[in-house]
């Protein structure tokens, strides 16, 4: 099982290869925002990956489409509930509003 590491904290989760890197984050009970439940409609998801951008899944249209109305976005930022987990561990920092 793939491992999320959430800096600054550096706690980490195991996580499930095909499911949201949002799904993880709660099941741990990190405290994000997700506003809309998942349907990349609100942004308040937002994380930025440090690590492990690669295995993740790619963006698709409604997430690029939120994320361009996100306040603070980067090149490394993605939407919580939109990035599916690949098979390698992944990095993440919480930017949710
Ligand atoms: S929970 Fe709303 S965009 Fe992710």
């Amino acid at each position: 099982m793939p491992i999320l590491t959430v800096q600054p904290s550096g706690k980490t989760y195991q996580a499930v290869a095909g499911s949201s890197i949002l799904s993880a984050l709660l099941a741990g009970g990190e405290d994000i925002a997700h506003k809309c439940e998942g349907k990349a409609e609100c942004g308040s998801c937002h994380i930025s990956v440090l690590e492990g951008r690669k295995s993740i899944s790619k963006i698709q249209r409604a997430e690029n489409e939120r994320l361009d109305a996100t306040v603070g976005v980067g090149s490394k930022s993605r939407l919580a509930c939109q990035a599916m987990m690949g098979e390698e561990d992944v990095t993440v920092e919480i930017l949710s509003v």
